[in-house]
């Protein structure tokens, strides 16, 4: 029903990224978050270790949480994380998944820089750990264009990307990449809760998230909007770091 749509999203993959997907290892999802709760529930058991970035975003927390997982934070800093940390973390509790948002990472902005995103594939494949990368903000940038996602390191499938359109497209549309032997338990999961994702878009999906110029000038137009609140926000441990991006950016676009 929608393979037309993710044929569109293998192309808009290819020439973005590299990525070489095939269709079959795409799942259209009604936003990321109902992604993460289809990998919570098909991959993790109770018990199991999930490492988790600190700080990061809250509904993961939650999710992993519900389903019994064991959370081991990961400190992430400016630089990324402490590499010898990830990997006595991951000797020490062998977890199931680390969920990462290590581009423009929610809430705190960080990126982590590519060294650290092959040698977080190594480490997943070393440990045994699946990745599960979510990328929601990667588009969302001015000036330098951020390191290329970790699944385009992963050569051996432990790397599940989720990337949502969901912030500058429509709501609620998000895309699952993952190789065919995690795929089917991702299948078996969703044909449990629903027959399969309402495909509110067209195949425009990728021409529209390349039409960066009308999101440019909207999130400028966004930006100058919300500002108050963001400087209230400022206060807050862990965006003292994204704020001054901000608004360096939409101040000079909204001009
Ligand atoms: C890191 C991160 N992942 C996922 C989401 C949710 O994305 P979606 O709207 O696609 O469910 C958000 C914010 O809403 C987020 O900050």
């Amino acid at each position: 029903m929608d393979q037309e749509l993710r044929n569109e999203l293998c192309h808009y993959f290819t020439d973005c990224h590299r990525f070489h997907l095939t269709a079959d290892e795409l799942l259209i999802t009604c936003g990321s978050q109902e992604a993460m709760d289809l990998v919570a529930r098909a991959l993790v058991k109770p018990r199991d270790a999930v490492m988790l970035e600190r700080p990061t975003y809250s509904t993961a927390i939650d999710i992993f949480r519900r389903q019994g997982a064991t959370i081991v934070p990961v400190e992430i800093h400016p630089y990324g994380y402490d590499m010898e940390q990830v990997e006595k973390l991951m000797q020490t509790y062998k977890p199931r998944l680390f969920y990462l948002n290590p581009t423009f990472q929610s809430p705190t902005g960080y990126i982590v820089p590519a060294e650290q995103r092959k040698r977080l594939v190594e480490l997943a494949e070393r440990y045994q750990c699946l990745l599960l990368e979510d990328d929601p903000y990667r588009d969302i940038y001015f000036g330098e264009e951020p390191p290329r996602p970790l699944f385009a390191y992963d050569t051996a499938g432990w790397v599940i990307y989720l990337r949502s359109f969901s912030k500058y497209i429509a709501l609620g549309i998000a895309i699952v990449a993952c190789r065919p032997s995690i795929m089917n338990y991702l299948i078996k999961a969703k044909l449990l809760s629903d027959s399969g994702t309402p495909v509110q878009l067209d195949n425009s999906v990728a021409k529209r998230a390349s039409a960066r110029e009308k999101m440019t000038a909207n999130l400028a137009l966004f930006f100058c909007y919300i500002e108050g609140y963001f400087e209230t926000l400022t206060a807050v441990d862990g965006l003292t770091h994204f704020y001054p991006i901000l608004s360096k950016h939409f101040r000079s676009l909204a001009q």
